[in-house]
């Protein structure tokens, strides 16, 4: 008899195993030749690849959500993402002040709720301006859904329509999920800064020129 069906059966069991598996452990899921955050074991990012396949097949259909200027009244729910989704958050002051002097972004979906947000400002370097990405999030149950590249895009498209064409940011040296982001759009690593953050991680400075 033909190996086959068994076979089918046996990968639909390890996909089904290994979904269960990362819903349950949360495991981080990264590209193969990237640095694996935490210990886990080979066997159990081999388990983790199938995994993420699964959960991209779930999260790729169709999420409808916009991208508008921020409003006064979204700023609780901005600094709700923000504590949620940063090791060491901003204050609240800090996206009061954001509100002042940025281009502020947020993603809103069907429901009203806002889902994500992103902060760019203008600098001058002597004649010439570029823009400094402040802060960007989606909150985590709404992630790769496109959402992060939306956010990306439109505030890109906000600096271009100010004639401002090269765009700076820094990152922490472990954000796998952000620096796989910036790649995609086209960001390069320029440098590395030593103790950048307050918990005395590394980061990059990325260009997109
Ligand atoms: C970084 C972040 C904004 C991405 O938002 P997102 O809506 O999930 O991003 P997208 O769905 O547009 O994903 C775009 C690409 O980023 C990469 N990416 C996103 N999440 C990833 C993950 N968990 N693991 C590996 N790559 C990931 C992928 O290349 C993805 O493309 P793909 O889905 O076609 O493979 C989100 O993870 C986040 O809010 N993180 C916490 C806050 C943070 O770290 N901000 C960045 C500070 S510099």
């Amino acid at each position: 008899m033909s190996q086959l069906p068994y076979k089918k059966i046996n990968l639909d069991f390890q996909m089904y195993f290994a979904y269960k598996l990362n819903n349950y452990f949360h495991l981080e899921l990264f590209q193969s030749d990237e640095k694996c955050r935490g210990d886990i074991y080979k066997d159990q990012l081999q388990v983790s690849k199938i995994s993420n396949k699964c959960m991209k097949k779930e999260n790729q259909m169709d999420y409808n959500f916009k991208i508008r200027y921020i409003r006064e009244e979204d700023l609780s729910a901005v600094y709700e993402i923000e504590k949620r989704s940063f090791l060491e958050p901003n204050d609240f002051l800090t996206l009061v002040n954001y509100l002042k002097n940025s281009i502020f972004l947020v993603a809103e979906n069907e429901d009203e709720e806002i889902i994500g947000f992103i902060v760019g400002q203008i600098r001058y370097i002597q004649i010439s301006k570029y823009g400094h990405v402040m802060s960007i999030a989606v909150d985590s149950e709404f992630r790769r859904r496109g959402i992060g590249t939306a956010l990306m895009k439109e505030l890109t498209k906000k600096f271009n329509e100010k004639n401002i064409h090269q765009i700076k940011l820094e990152v922490r040296v472990s954000n796998i999920p952000a620096l796989n982001l910036y790649k995609k759009l086209g960001f390069k690593k320029k440098k590395i800064i030593r103790g950048y953050y307050p918990n005395g991680e590394d980061c990059y400075v990325l260009w997109l020129i």
